[in-house]
């Protein structure tokens, strides 16, 4: 339970650094029978299997999860509560695909029991395939956030959510106003920021649906919380490009826009990110702001492919998220994966072990929580998923073939998805088990 002593056995994986930087031998850690002790929601040790079970003896619950995978909880730093039944629309690009179906669709979430029905749906999906912590776009409306944020506490869940502003170039019922976006966020960053595990996050939804008075009002909250995270859209799609040059005519470029208002910053995560100039990216970089690759969403969208080696190139920080519902899965195996398909087509390469240590400590540092999840280390929250490589009958036959962990990562990635989650786990408690699928922790 939460405030008693467990340990949890398996193979061990976690990364200790990004391994396209310090090597494969510096950054993986991999034990092939190894012990997670975790008290009060904590990681408080790691090692070898066989020493800490003699150790613990038989008063310690000991879940035995061998031969399953043990890894941190899988992070998704990008995606929108109010799709979920907007996903899988059809025939459109950006601008149209916003205005067809999903602004449509979001004028619903001023109900704070679809909201709350929707959280739950997201929450229970997001949990089932081992993605632990979320950084959440909600609505314009304040009860959509409230109601997320409701259901996120009640799982024990550490989760970076926001009230959407936006107040102009949407229907009028998703619009706010300068004043009112600042001031319900205001009132969401009193309520809920650093409230048990959960952070509000400012969240202008993109430089066309706000005014320069919203903007305005977006930077002074900025201001006021140097520490906050602020997500928006950056640089997904051509047509979205030259509406931003249109309406902000004084800018030399997208990015330009959001430095002017000072979202340009730590903590600052920008979506998409496609389309960038040399610029852009070093801007991004030298603030030290995140770019979030979601290759299933701008493979569905054709918004472009995202160019990861550029971004490293000059060190700027990339996460990888599904974007639900531009997105296509909610599973972080299968956005790896299409993340591996975009970057071939760029001639670019995305190791196993790099993929995993993006989707879990790297995405982690690009949220700016590597120092609490994403490791499966001492001092980490213990949030954890368990994943059978051999969930599927085609899982099955390659692994047969397999002789390396990095050639048995790879092939998961490409061939998982929700159905090898066997457990996940949120600050030691069990949020879902495959036996008992649809566990709900507080029923
Ligand atoms: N840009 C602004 N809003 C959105 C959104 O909801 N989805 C995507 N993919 N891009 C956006
Ligand atoms: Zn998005």
């Amino acid at each position: 339970g939460r405030t008693g002593t467990i340990a949890i056995r398996g193979r061990l994986l976690s990364f200790d650094a990004d391994p396209a930087i310090e090597g494969e031998a510096g950054a993986v850690r991999f034990i092939e029978d190894g012990i997670v002790v975790v008290k009060e929601g904590m990681i408080v040790e790691v090692g070898e299997g066989p020493a800490i079970a003699r150790r613990l003896g038989p008063g310690v619950p000991l879940v035995d999860h061998r031969p399953h995978l043990v890894l941190p909880g899988f992070i998704d730093p990008h995606l929108h509560l109010p799709q979920t039944q907007v996903i899988a629309s059809y025939g459109a690009e950006l601008m149209e695909w916003l205005a067809k179906y999903t602004f449509p669709e979001e004028l619903r979430y001023g109900d704070s029991a679809v909201a709350g029905e929707a959280s739950r749906f997201l929450l229970d999906t997001l949990a089932a395939n081992g993605t632990t912590t979320a950084a959440v776009y909600c609505t314009t409306h304040q009860v959509s956030a409230e109601a997320f944020f409701t259901e996120a506490e009640r799982r024990g869940q550490r989760m970076i959510a926001g009230k959407v502003m936006m107040d102009r170039n949407a229907p009028e019922g998703l619009l706010d106003t300068a004043e009112l976006g600042y001031e319900q966020t205001k009132e969401l960053i009193a309520e809920w920021h650093g409230r048990g595990r959960l952070e509000v996050a400012i969240t202008p939804r993109f430089a066309p649906t706000s005014s320069e008075a919203q903007l305005e009002a977006v930077q002074a909250l900025a201001t006021e919380h140097p520490d906050l995270p602020i997500q928006t859209h950056l640089s997904e799609n051509h047509g979205e490009i030259a509406f931003v040059a249109q309406a902000f005519p004084w800018s030399t470029d997208y990015t330009d826009v959001y430095e002017r208002y000072g979202l340009v910053r730590s903590r600052a995560f920008f979506g998409h990110c496609i389309h960038l100039s040399e610029r852009e990216r070093s801007a991004l970089a030298e603030k030290g702001a995140s770019a979030i690759f979601c290759p299933t969403s701008n493979l569905f969208l054709g918004s472009g492919l995202y160019d990861l080696a550029a971004s490293r190139a000059l060190g700027l920080k990339t996460g990888i998220a599904t974007d639900i519902g531009g997105g296509t899965s909610y599973s972080m195996l299968t956005t790896a994966a299409e993340g591996y398909k975009v970057l071939a087509l760029k001639g670019q390469r995305l190791p196993a072990f790099e993929a995993f240590h993006m989707l879990t400590a790297g995405n982690a540092e690009a949220l700016g929580i590597g120092d609490k999840v994403g490791q499966l280390s001492p001092g980490f929250e213990a949030d954890l998923v368990v994943l059978d490589t051999k969930a599927t009958g085609p899982l099955r036959r390659r692994m047969e073939r397999v002789e390396t962990l990095a050639e048995e990562l790879f092939a998961l990635m490409i061939l998982g998805d929700e159905r090898t989650t066997v457990a996940t786990y949120a600050a030691g408690r069990r949020i879902y088990d495959r036996y008992q699928a649809g566990l709900r922790p507080l029923a």
